[in-house]
């Protein structure tokens, strides 16, 4: 794991996703604010998406044009302003409710990978304060799937209290290159806990391990600032 703390972890994370832009390929957009202000970089780079393919990491259970909807606000923030050097969107169908918008994910991932592995090029995620990621919640059974790259989840961990549909552990060890995006104090717990010992269930974010993949932290300090000494870069 490569923890980095940096003034301006979106700018970061903005630099990154150009490059995997410049190379064409598939990249999984999170949701939450700290992704959103480095889409908002990117978008501002006008750069040429048409190589690329975009797919999400997790979605609330509404409609894209509902103000909780994570492809709502990529589209806001970034897909809507490419005109046309756009790339292939596979949003998650977040209208069908959880069940049936996993299934339909599921066949969409599965459309492109088969029985391999779902090998994408970049996988953005965020941080919760309870240290979850995509909808990776402490203690749910989302955590313990091991067959399906997409899953339905029923309640989620903590506010919007809507259910969603989320990438699984395995899709989501499967990617190339997984970059993390944390900024702020209120993460500062969920950092130490989530990058700073041991993999735990009540850490999500602790169990996202590449299997053939690197794995990467953008920090700001106020969200390192509990790290133990050994983990600080
Ligand atoms: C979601 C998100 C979630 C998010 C983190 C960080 O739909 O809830 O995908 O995993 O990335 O909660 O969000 P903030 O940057 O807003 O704290």
């Amino acid at each position: 794991m490569n923890r980095l703390v940096v003034d301006d972890p979106a700018a970061a994370a903005a630099e990154r996703i150009a490059a995997a832009v410049g190379q064409g390929g598939h990249i999984v957009l999170a949701g939450g604010s700290t992704p959103q202000q480095a889409y908002e970089r990117v978008a501002a780079m006008n750069l040429d998406w048409s190589r690329c393919t975009v797919w999400f990491g997790d979605e609330r259970c509404v409609p894209p044009e509902h103000e909780l909807s994570n492809y709502g606000m990529a589209r806001a923030a970034l897909l809507g302003r490419l005109a046309d050097a756009a790339p292939t969107v596979h949003r998650m169908q977040g209208e069908l409710g959880p069940q049936d918008g996993a299934d339909a994910y599921e066949q969409l991932l599965r459309e492109q990978w088969g029985e391999g592995m779902p090998r994408t090029d970049l996988m953005l995620l965020g941080l919760g304060p309870d240290a979850h990621c995509a909808s990776l919640f402490p203690g749910d059974a989302a955590l313990d799937e091991t067959q399906r790259w997409a899953v339905g989840v029923q309640q989620s961990g903590m506010e919007p209290w809507v259910s969603r549909i989320t990438l699984t552990l395995p899709a989501i060890n499967a990617a190339r290159e997984v970059l993390f995006i944390v900024g702020g104090s209120d993460k500062a717990e969920a950092v130490a806990r989530a990058f700073g010992g041991q993999p735990r269930r009540d850490a999500p974010a602790s169990l996202v391990s590449p299997v053939d993949g690197t794995l990467t932290v953008l920090l700001d300090e106020d969200a390192a600032a509990l790290l133990p000494s050994e983990a600080r870069p």
